[in-house]
């Protein structure tokens, strides 16, 4: 296995600035044609000596809100690592009693609430007109190895924190949060769990043809339930901690397992979005 190449890219959202331990190797900046990603990518070696690439969505210092994050950038800028597979994290609300603050899950599917002020696509403002499949959002493989792993990980952890799979998430544009109407209406629509950040993320890693998959961590039960309070930024803040010290240690027990997949003997068929793009755009 080259050490040289970075194959992991790892997407920190909201109270995961940074990942643990791992050894520090450099930061890097790249400028894209979209400009520079959300922050420097912190490049860092796991026990084996195999590198991967740590990139904070929002800054390092959480200074970009969740409309303005440089999706293009970022995964351009990860992609020109040579990054094949991103392991995204991101704080979310819960839309169901049973996976209450503290839990996490790993969605299979999205509903798109952003309205359209994101630039979604690598093609926007080009001549190519590019259609990327995109019925099933996540890396099927990728999400179906995790589901394995983060729940050996999470009982591994011991503080009895729950995993859900299978689940819907609603990308809301913000940066307010929902309304009580809304946050209801999600729910009717078979909604799971709301953020603000998986898009247009996972369709770009899709037309840069990289497995991407989501570790959602809850925070909050966003507006719907009747007799709680409304969702607040304080109440998100509150479980911001402990579920950034469970994605650190998730990620520093499965990483190495994660590289071992994507250069082992069956890493074809895990990267299934390469050529994914081949038959998208129109002739
Ligand atoms: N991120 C964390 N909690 C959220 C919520 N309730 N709505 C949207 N994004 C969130």
């Amino acid at each position: 296995m080259s050490d040289e190449k970075i194959l992991i890219g790892v997407i920190g959202g909201s109270g995961l600035y940074h990942l643990d331990n791992l050894t520090f190797v450099k930061t890097v900046n790249p400028e894209t044609p979209w400009g520079h990603p959300s922050s420097p990518i912190t490049i860092a070696s796991l026990p084996s000596g195999a590198k991967i690439a740590f990139l904070a969505r929002h800054g390092v210092g959480h200074s970009i809100n969740p409309s303005a994050v440089p999706g293009r950038a970022n995964i351009a800028a990860l992609k020109s690592l040579g990054v094949r597979a991103i392991l995204a994290f991101s704080a979310v609300g819960s839309l169901r009693e049973e996976i209450a603050p503290g839990s996490f899950a790993i969605p299979t599917q999205i509903i798109d609430r952003t309205k359209g002020i994101r630039p979604a696509s690598f093609f926007q403002d080009t001549n190519v007109v590019a259609h990327a499949m995109f019925g099933d959002p996540f890396s099927n493989k990728f999400v179906k190895w995790l589901e394995d792993k983060v729940a050996k990980a999470l009982e591994k952890e011991g503080r009895g924190v729950k995993l859900f799979t299978e689940k819907c998430i609603v990308c809301m544009e913000g940066p307010q949060f929902s309304t009580r109407a809304e946050s209801k209406m999600y729910r009717a629509w078979g909604g799971d769990l709301i953020n603000m950040s998986v898009l247009p993320e996972a369709k770009l890693a899709r037309e840069a043809e990289l497995s991407y998959a989501l570790i959602a961590t809850a925070t909050d039960y966003d507006s719907w339930r009747p007799q709680s309070e409304a969702v607040t930024a304080h109440e998100v803040f509150k479980t911001l901690k402990a579920n950034a010290d469970t994605s650190r240690f998730v990620a520093a027990t499965i990483l190495e397992e994660l590289q071992e997949a994507i250069t082992g003997e069956n890493a074809s068929t895990f990267l299934e979005e390469v050529g994914s793009m081949k038959f998208s755009i129109m002739p």
